[in-house]
């Protein structure tokens, strides 16, 4: 009875697409070309895979199982497990409770540049100042953080078999085909430049795909490893509590490990199309040194690009943004869940009273994160960044480079040391299936694993 009023996934397939759906996000779209493109191409590519198939496979593994074990919300799953270490069932409700609102602010601003496209806006969009001109004006962001906030909350509202797994079930597969349609559009430009040459899709692929090995010192290297690390971290929506709540969800019977191996594989194939995508058209229009980072790229540099493809840009550019949108939405609706879940198992709240205080909740801090821009503006210095940032960058700072790599590490030492890979490992096997990285799970979690925490957190702090 108790689990029918949680709620949980019909089957395995909706859960890996909701887990996908997460997994998705503006971080394969925005962040993972860049660091691509930067970090020696095919090289970073390969440091990513292996990093995937190890760290990410054991944190995912271990959440996920947490999730399924206790059938609780990241906020009461830990102390199920061992009374001491309930704390990290806070830590891991407050990271979704602050990222949501400024996910919300950055939601509404997609929808906003969807709209401009899809209304044959896009020229507009592309000229200098429209990015910073939109998000310091007062009334709009609020507006689309509004809109973004409403879908999210409605999806929810509707429970987890038939909001989130049937909204995952429709959105994912319409977006994997917009990724692979953008991405082989973008091989197929080609331009001449002012000085003469023409450049095409194709070369601008050659770099995306080739490890280079330029001016790469020891030093390099292990800067593009822990890139890789970090970008491995924040795309898998690890520590979040996302994967805990969702792993509540997972019916008994489902296999985990095939499961967890097909959201890897997702997150992972959609994050390198990402790349095919959006690097041969910023080389074609814009050179080698075209690629930014961060919100730069995708409301600035992507919208210079769709205006220089001509006529073709606006079509082009709805699609973008519409796929960029689907990905948004399905990560909003899982960070909403974490918090959801979270207070609806510790307060006994219905899923339509907890969707209720945590929509007001999202949308008064969304309100101060846009107001961040103007009114309460500001600038701060903040380890991870050279530029001054604002109220969004700092409520990031302290999730994703403070709280996460915490909850992370505690979760290793957690199920490593205190309670032993064993936990876990039970849970996966559970109805006999086969666990072939049973040997690599326990190393990671161990030893390796929180090395590699250790490593993100003294870079988060700026000591390294
Ligand atoms: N995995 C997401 C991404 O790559 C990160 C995320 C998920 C952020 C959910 C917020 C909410 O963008």
């Amino acid at each position: 009875m108790e689990h029918h009023s949680r709620g949980t996934f019909k089957g395995s397939f909706g859960f890996v697409l909701a887990a996908a759906g997460s997994a998705v996000g503006l971080g394969n779209i925005w962040r993972f070309p860049y660091l691509a493109a930067r970090d020696g191409g095919g090289l970073f590519l390969v440091v990513y895979i292996i990093l995937a198939l190890t760290f990410g496979f054991a944190m995912l593994t271990s959440e996920i199982s947490i999730g399924r074990k206790t059938k609780q919300s990241p906020l009461t799953a830990y102390g199920k497990l061992s009374k001491r270490w309930g704390w990290i069932g806070i830590f891991s409700c407050v990271v979704p409770f602050l990222i949501m609102p400024y996910y919300c602010a950055i939601g509404g601003w997609v929808i906003k540049y969807f709209w401009a496209f899809l209304t044959g806006h896009g020229l507009e969009a592309a000229q200098d100042g429209y990015f910073s001109g939109f998000i310091t004006g007062q009334y709009e962001p609020l507006i689309f953080l509004l809109i973004f906030l409403a879908a999210c909350a409605i999806v929810i509202f509707n429970g987890v078999e038939k909001g989130i797994e049937q909204f995952s079930k429709i959105l994912m597969p319409i977006l994997v085909i917009l990724v692979i349609g953008i991405a082989v559009y973008s091989l197929t430009l080609s331009h001449t430049n002012e000085a003469g040459q023409t450049v095409s899709g194709i070369d601008g692929l050659k770099v995306y795909l080739i490890p280079s090995f330029k001016g790469v010192t020891a030093n390099k290297f292990f800067h593009i490893v822990v890139d890789a690390l970090m970008q491995l971290f924040y795309s898998l929506s690890i520590a979040m509590g996302i994967m805990i709540a969702y792993g509540s969800y997972v019916p008994d019977r489902s296999n985990l490990s095939k499961s967890i191996n097909q959201i890897e594989l997702f997150d992972t194939v959609v994050a390198f199309l990402a790349g095919v995508m959006i690097i041969p058209a910023v080389y074609v229009f814009m050179g080698p040194d075209g690629m930014s980072t961060g919100p730069s790229l995708m409301f600035v540099s992507l919208p210079k690009i769709f205006a220089a493809m001509g006529p073709a840009g606006n079509i082009v550019g709805t699609i973008f943004f519409a796929m960029v949108l689907f990905a948004a939405l399905t990560s909003g609706i899982s960070i909403m869940e974490a918090v959801i879940s979270s207070f609806m198992d510790k307060f006994k709240l219905s899923r339509k009273k907890a969707t209720v205080i945590e929509t007001a909740f999202a949308l008064v801090i969304g309100v101060i994160v846009c107001l961040g821009y103007n009114l309460l503006y500001f600038e701060l210095k903040l380890p991870n960044s050279e530029s001054p940032g604002q109220i969004l960058d700092v409520l990031d700072y302290i999730s994703n480079y403070l709280m996460m790599p915490i909850i992370a590490l505690a979760t290793c030492i957690l199920i490593g040391w205190v309670l032993k890979p064993d936990t876990v490992i039970e849970e996966v096997t559970k109805n006999g299936e086969p666990f072939r990285r049973k040997k690599l799970y326990t190393i990671m979690t161990r030893y390796i694993s929180p090395i590699f925490i250790i490593v993100i957190l003294l870079f988060s702090l700026g000591i390294l």
